[in-house]
């Protein structure tokens, strides 16, 4: 049986840094489901899909094949063929992930491919539903989360050394808008799993949360 780990967290808690790095010291594989919806919410977006319009995000979801492939142990996500990693990490397509993801039909979809994915391979898995839907089974369960203060100025951090103009109290209110809608959507929640370990990184350095993970997993 493949050995799992489900880290699940709010939006900029630091998963996918913390889940990369994890799975290059275990020598396993990073499934980061996150870049999934993204992927497909890229899809509405260039189809001019309605985003207020459910059944139209239902119907448009068959028309998106969202496959994974493994370069150098970095995920690539494909949509329809199209390597489309570089245009998945835009506030943009985020907030749109976070709209089209309460979808029942997106979600199942993705749901499908993430379990497949697991069951073959020893991953490290991160997302929003992992310990609670995707992997009840994991081996190991992290909740990762941080103040939405913290969360905001990491990701104005990030995008303002990328050289992007941004305001940090818009994007710590679109964390928050985030946070509520994941956090209260019909379907698989954000919630942290009964058996998840709380992990609040606010006051950690990424090399203690790397740690604590390990520690966690070696247990
Ligand atoms: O982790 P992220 O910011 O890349 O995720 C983008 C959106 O995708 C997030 O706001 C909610 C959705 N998502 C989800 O519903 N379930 C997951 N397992 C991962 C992400």
């Amino acid at each position: 049986m493949a050995y799992n780990i489900a880290v699940d967290g709010p939006a900029g808690a630091g998963k996918s840094t913390i889940a990369k790095a994890v799975a290059e010291r275990l020598g396993c594989i990073y499934v980061d489901t996150g870049a999934m919806y993204r992927a497909m919410a890229l899809y509405m977006l260039r189809e001019k899909v309605d985003l207020q319009d459910r059944a139209a995000i239902a119907g448009a979801c068959t028309g998106a094949d969202i496959k994974i492939g493994f370069e150098d142990g970095v995920q690539a996500v494909y949509l329809n063929g199209e390597n489309v990693n570089a245009f998945l990490r835009t506030e943009e397509v985020g907030n749109a992930a976070s709209v089209t993801s309460v979808v029942p039909e997106v979600r199942k979809r993705l749901v499908e491919l993430q379990q497949l994915l697991a069951a073959e391979s020893d991953c490290i898995m991160d997302g929003r539903d992992i310990g609670t839907c995707v992997l009840p089974k994991a081996q190991t369960k992290i909740y990762l989360t941080a103040s939405s203060m913290v969360r905001a100025k990491r990701r104005y951090d990030e995008l303002t050394a990328k050289g992007e103009n941004c305001d940090l109290g818009k994007i710590k209110a679109d964390i928050e808008e985030r946070d509520y809608r994941d956090m209260h959507r019909e379907i698989s929640p954000l919630k942290q799993a009964e058996d998840a370990v709380l992990v609040d990184s606010s006051d950690m350095t990424i090399e203690e949360v790397i740690e604590r993970i390990l520690e966690l997993a070696k247990r």
